[in-house]
């Protein structure tokens, strides 16, 4: 059956400005890194796309290597986007990377302009579409120069590939450097993509100032510690999680003991508020202004739906902040 969005999908959406940009984005966005390739049912990928769109969540993550096999999980989206949401394009930002190991060969990973501008016409004709919203650097290149790597997305983006750039897994030096060459070639650079989450803090020293000073927004992936921040593991690895599955990048050896004693007292935590573990989790990222959005995985709908009402209840008191780190020490 056609698929016809929600006409409620804005309603309790909240957005964010993207650092200094005009663009806004959802508080929470939903990336396709995994739960989304060869080895999914299509259906229940297509749900939970459905499911985004019409809560609200306008913002879709990808990567050029996403899947396994690298590539199908852009293969995919692009056909929802073709079945689904063409009709829904100008509501939505769509973006991807490179930067990872993709094809054969010297060209196929890393940072150079011959690698990067390759890419990405590769991961427009997966998702059928003339152009992203945002193309990234996946992660920094020693061996490149970074001018080198930036200039490829300002031509990225000159040539209407992608309307805006972005970086990802950058430290604060690095950010920082790419940042300057960026503001010198007045590229239309707004947003850097970190790994933050309750039991990933690195963004704390130092990367945060750099974007907060130059005017770019941050969005922060994997949010629930890919599931180790949900009450999922409390008792063990239920059948179907990720840590149970093959090809997945959670291995069970991930889930020490110290770090489950600590989920356990954050989810005691998050039920004394009334929220689950999850939405606690996500609704603590978003107390610091200078998070644009919070990039979470979904495996299956009701879990997405779960995690968007942590937008319910944003607000920590003191006591909550302290006894949090007190558990995080
Ligand atoms: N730039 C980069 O280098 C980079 C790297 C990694 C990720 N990312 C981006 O970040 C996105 C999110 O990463 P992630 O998947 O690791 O995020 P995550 O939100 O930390 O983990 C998602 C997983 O947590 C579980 N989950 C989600 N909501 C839940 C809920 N409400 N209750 C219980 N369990 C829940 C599910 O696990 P089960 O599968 O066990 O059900 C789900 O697959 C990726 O898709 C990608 O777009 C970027």
């Amino acid at each position: 059956m056609n698929y016809q969005a929600k006409d409620t999908r804005y309603d309790s959406a909240a957005f964010r400005r993207c650092g200094n940009s005009g663009l806004k984005l959802p508080e929470i966005s939903l990336g396709l890194w995994q739960n989304f390739s060869d080895n999914d049912l299509f259906s229940n990928c297509r749900e939970i796309l459905r499911t985004a769109f019409d809560h609200g969540i306008t913002h879709f993550d990808l990567a050029n290597n996403y899947g396994p096999p690298p590539g199908s999980a852009e293969e995919l989206f692009g056909k929802i986007l073709e079945k689904d949401f063409r009709p829904y394009r100008d509501e939505m930002i769509i973006a991807t990377k490179a930067g990872y190991d993709m094809w054969p060969g010297p060209y196929g990973d890393h940072g150079s302009r011959k690698y990067l501008l390759a890419s990405l016409d590769q991961s427009l004709k997966r998702l059928k579409s003339d152009y992203v919203d945002i193309f990234y650097h996946h992660r920094p290149d020693t061996e490149t120069p970074v001018e080198e790597s930036m200039l490829a997305l300002d031509q990225a983006v000159r040539q209407g590939k992608a309307l805006y750039a972005g970086i990802s897994n950058y430290n604060a030096e690095q950010a920082g450097k790419a940042i300057a060459v960026l503001k010198e070639l007045r590229t239309p650079f707004i947003i850097h993509q970190a790994k933050y989450s309750m039991f990933e803090r690195w963004v704390e020293s130092g990367l945060l100032d750099v974007l907060e000073k130059t005017g770019t927004g941050c969005i922060a992936f994997s949010p629930l510690a890919q599931g180790m921040l949900t009450d999922k593991y409390l008792k063990g690895i239920p059948d179907h999680s990720r840590a149970a599955r093959n090809h997945t990048s959670l291995k069970p050896e991930h889930l020490l003991p110290g770090r489950i004693e600590k989920a356990r007292k954050l989810n005691e935590l998050a039920l004394q508020r009334g929220q689950s573990l999850a939405q606690m989790a996500i609704a603590w990222l978003l107390k610091d202004n200078r998070i644009t959005s919070v990039l979470i995985g979904a495996s299956r709908s009701t879990q997405l739906l779960n995690s968007l009402q942590a937008l319910e209840n944003k607000n920590f008191t003191k006591e909550e902040i302290t006894e949090i780190e007190a558990i995080l020490a």
